[in-house]
């Protein structure tokens, strides 16, 4: 399955089968953490089989895998793990495993990674099979959610159409993209988690409209 073809697919799963993920799933995955820590200077962890970080963590069931966002106290890489978060969720889905990212409703005291000096553990994303492939949360104007000239090129839109199918905290959608000119995007991100709902927003966003499309604005 491509990656793009992942995105209507993907929804927030909380409650997991007693089932270990399969080694060669893992592997997948941590190929895909490995080149981001390479290229983005981030130390994302994969973390299997343990039980105490959603124990008694409502509605979480069964949750015992996770992907630890961990990076630069200094270097703010908060856009970065949402971009890099984003990539294994959509991967993840691509290899028949579900996701939920998780900023609050985790023990982050009982995290399994390493955290080294300078650095900090910014988010986790729970992960494993499924109980069931979770459900489309609810649709929101994607007028409110984009500014541009009318009429918006089509690869814009496509941009749109992916990044309105993305996670954000407490499912505020709280952005503004805006087309500016030489086909150059502004996203503003604001609110809860604002800087990790920038990246994985950039990161279907760019999905959608495809890379060669566009530049992003500064
Ligand atoms: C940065 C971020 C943090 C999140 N934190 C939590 C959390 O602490 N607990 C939780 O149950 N869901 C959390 N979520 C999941 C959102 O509630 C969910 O993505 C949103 O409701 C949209 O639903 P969907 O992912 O099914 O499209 C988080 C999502 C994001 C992007």
């Amino acid at each position: 399955m491509q990656i793009i073809d992942t995105i209507p697919l993907r929804h927030s799963v909380r409650s997991f089968l007693d089932k270990p993920i399969h080694p060669a799933k893992a592997a997948q995955l941590q190929y895909v953490i490995d080149g981001c820590n390479r290229d983005f200077g981030t130390h994302i962890q994969l973390v299997l089989g343990d039980p105490e970080v959603f124990a008694k963590k409502k509605p979480f069931q069964n949750a015992v895998n996770y992907i630890a966002l961990v990076g630069s106290k200094k270097r703010d890489p908060q856009e970065a793990l949402g971009y890099c978060g984003q990539m294994l969720v959509l991967k993840a889905q691509a290899i028949g495993l579900n996701t939920c990212w998780v900023a609050g409703s985790y023990r982050k005291g009982k995290v399994k990674a390493a955290i080294g000096k300078g650095e900090k553990l910014y988010a986790v994303i729970a992960l494993g099979y499924g109980e069931n492939p979770g459900k489309l949360h609810k649709e929101r104007p994607m007028e409110k959610r984009m500014k541009a000239p009318q009429p918006a090129p089509d690869w814009f839109l496509n941009g749109m159409d992916a990044a309105m199918l993305a996670p954000t905290a407490l499912h505020k959608q709280n952005f503004v993209f805006t087309l500016e000119e030489d086909d150059r995007v502004k996203l503003k991100s604001k609110g809860v988690c604002k800087k990790l709902n920038a990246g994985i927003l950039k990161y279907h966003f760019e999905l959608g409209a495809g890379k060669e499309s566009f530049q992003w604005a500064k």
